[in-house]
């Protein structure tokens, strides 16, 4: 019997209309566009303004054009999982608000947090559900509504962080697309590089921690830089090798965007030239859970049915990962 497999059957997108950019972050912190052109690749990110408007708000245009595009009402949805480090509140999940509010009424919802890796894990686990036979359409969402956490008097973090969010639909193929392989990997030695101090059951929101302005990331970047080159390129790397996968096979790579230096380290140690690396971070920083699915969308128009293409991501935690999957169909 053929074996089941998840495949993605639509992938879509969400950033906000408000733009930020290097020449109006010269006028916050001391800083230059040269400066975050030439460190980090970014010229602009997109920021979500407004009362009340959380990481949901991102989730759902992303989710309610990708049911568009696919044909699927959300009452068809088994399964919804919200990848996030911005969730709406601490509880209930934002799986569950989103799930509300596209009226996916027959569906079940969970938040994954793993920083920037998020997507990583939420596609492997996903992936799960539809390989056992046990669910026919889950949602995988990477979004995060990074300007809620960012200090904008902090030049070394407000630079590089933005808002926006993707989500792609997993069904089930007997035919040989969808994911492949999964390599994701933890290190919780890593926090002192790269958290956010209060607001958790550690360390309550109190005076106190707003006025020292604890509620923000903190990131001590040339550490988190040096554990990123070498771990994403590794798990890359490593994802091919023990799948027998050379260069040429490999059309796309599809990195988390946190800085291009990373970027182009990765495609470096895969063999691959510029024109196989997915790249969008110059139009919207670094989005976290959002980063990957976003490339994804971007890109959907030039992805063909049967293209091997590498997710590779690095995050806070630290956590860090690669997916093998075979793009399941041709632009529409
Ligand atoms: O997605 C989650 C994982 N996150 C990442 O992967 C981010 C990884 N880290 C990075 O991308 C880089 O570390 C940064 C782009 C954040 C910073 O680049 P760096 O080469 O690591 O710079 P640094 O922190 O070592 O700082 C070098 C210099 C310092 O000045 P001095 O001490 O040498 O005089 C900083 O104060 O650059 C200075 N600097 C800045 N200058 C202008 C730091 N931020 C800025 C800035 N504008 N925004």
């Amino acid at each position: 019997m053929p074996k089941t497999q998840a495949a993605i059957t639509g992938v879509h997108g969400y950033v906000p209309e408000d733009v930020l950019t290097n020449k109006d972050l010269e006028k916050l912190v001391d800083t230059s566009d040269e400066w975050i052109t030439t460190m980090t690749g970014i010229k602009e990110r997109h920021i979500l303004k407004g009362e009340n408007q959380g990481t949901s708000v991102i989730a759902v245009k992303a989710v309610e054009g990708l049911l568009e595009k696919i044909n699927t009402k959300a009452k068809e949805i088994d399964l919804i999982i919200c990848c996030t480090t911005t969730p709406d509140i601490v509880f209930p999940a934002t799986a569950n608000i989103i799930g509300n509010k596209i009226g996916a009424v027959n569906a079940f919802g969970y938040d994954l947090q793993a920083a920037c890796s998020g997507f990583l894990y939420g596609l492997a686990t996903g992936s799960q559900f539809i390989e056992t036979g046990k669910y026919k359409k889950v949602v995988v969402i990477g979004a995060d509504k990074m300007s809620s956490i960012i200090d904008y008097t902090d030049r070394t973090t407000c630079i590089i962080f933005g808002d926006g969010g993707g989500a792609v639909m997993l069904e089930p193929t007997e035919e040989d697309y969808g994911i492949k392989d999964s390599i994701l990997k933890s290190d919780g030695s890593g926090e002192p590089y790269l958290h956010m101090k209060a607001g958790g059951s550690r360390r309550p929101a109190s005076e106190e921690t707003v006025k020292n302005r604890e509620h923000f990331a903190y990131q001590k970047g040339s550490m988190v830089f040096k554990f990123a080159v070498k771990n994403m390129a590794n798990v890359a790397a490593q994802v091919m090798e023990r799948n027998n996968l050379s260069s040429e096979e490999v059309a796309w790579l599809v990195p988390h965007q946190a800085n291009k230096r990373i970027i182009d380290a990765t495609a470096s140690r895969m063999g691959l030239a510029e024109n196989r690396v997915m790249q969008n971070i110059q139009h919207y920083g670094n989005t976290t859970s959002g980063t990957i699915p976003l490339c994804l969308w971007d890109y959907e128009s030039q992805l063909k049915k049967g293209d091997n293409i590498i997710l590779a991501a690095f995050g806070g935690g630290f956590t860090w990962g690669a997916i093998w999957l075979k793009w399941a169909y041709d632009p529409k």
